[in-house]
């Protein structure tokens, strides 16, 4: 079996405040993007095991705590799954997330995404959905179509090290963007990836000048996207390309 495992692209991420559990309180809107994705293969096998191809291979782990692998240990099936990896890690598009949705919608087992991460239900439904709760909460959102420039800097965010600076920054806002056809957007976790991954702040920049637009963070970041009309805007895509240091994706709200 052979499954397409989009990035998840969060538009919007307000953090209401911090649980007794340690975990946040999040209001946010994600959408599944068609691009960048990776490629998940699964085949009946002896055990369950992982192996990793792809541009983006290097560093993700093929011991148990590759989120894949452990899906399918959770879910008691014998498969050998190979993840082509082309959604770049510790950018905030929820890669390790979008594998193991996958292997969950595989196996049939959506049940099991909450104890994978607080991402990983959000992964097995995919289209566009309001995160709330740590994440695992998803109601319908309705989103227009929509095309995104995606850009991601040579920079890296670890996701509990951003929510950490977030929690010693005594819990900054984001700056709101408007955009039309969709709510106001912020991303409160903005200020405390800048201070986690020094050299992001100026990657913005460059990308809102040559994009002529904002960028919104993806999740806890390093990744940035920029919002373009139904089409997609492959001029300001080559434009952003040729201006900033890193991975430029051209892709679109994938609706489920
Ligand atoms: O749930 P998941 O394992 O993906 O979360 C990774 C880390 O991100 C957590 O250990 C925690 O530090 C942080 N996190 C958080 N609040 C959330 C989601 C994630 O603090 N709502």
């Amino acid at each position: 079996m052979r499954l397409v495992a989009p990035a998840k692209l969060t538009l919007s991420l307000q953090v209401l405040g911090v649980r007794a559990d340690g975990y946040h309180e999040l209001e946010a809107l994600a959408v599944a993007i068609d691009e960048p994705h990776d490629v998940v293969t699964i085949e009946p096998a002896p055990s369950a095991s992982v192996r990793v191809t792809g541009p983006y291979a290097s560093g993700v782990p093929t011991d148990a705590s590759n989120l894949a692998l452990r899906a399918a240990l959770l879910a008691d099936a014998a498969v050998a799954i190979t993840l082509h990896k082309r959604i770049p890690h510790a950018a905030g598009l929820g890669g390790g997330s979008a594998d193991a949705g996958a292997v969950l919608r595989a196996l049939d087992r959506p049940d099991l995404a909450p104890q994978l991460g607080s991402d990983v239900p959000f992964c097995v439904r995919g289209g566009a959905a309001w995160m709330r709760g740590r994440g695992e909460v998803l109601e319908h959102a309705d989103v227009p179509a929509l095309g995104v420039v995606v850009a991601v800097p040579p920079l890296r965010c670890s996701t509990p090290a951003v929510y950490r600076a977030w929690d010693e920054l005594g819990g900054p806002r984001g700056r709101t963007v408007e955009i039309d056809g969709l709510p106001p957007l912020r991303n409160d976790l903005e200020p405390a990836a800048e201070r986690v991954a020094p050299g992001l702040a100026e990657f913005r920049a460059a990308l809102e000048t040559a994009a002529g637009r904002p960028a919104l963070l993806a999740g806890s970041g390093s990744a940035y996207a920029v919002v373009c009309g139904r089409d997609g805007d492959g001029e300001v895509a080559a434009r952003v390309a040729d201006a900033v240091d890193g991975t430029v994706f051209a892709g679109r709200y994938l609706p489920c």
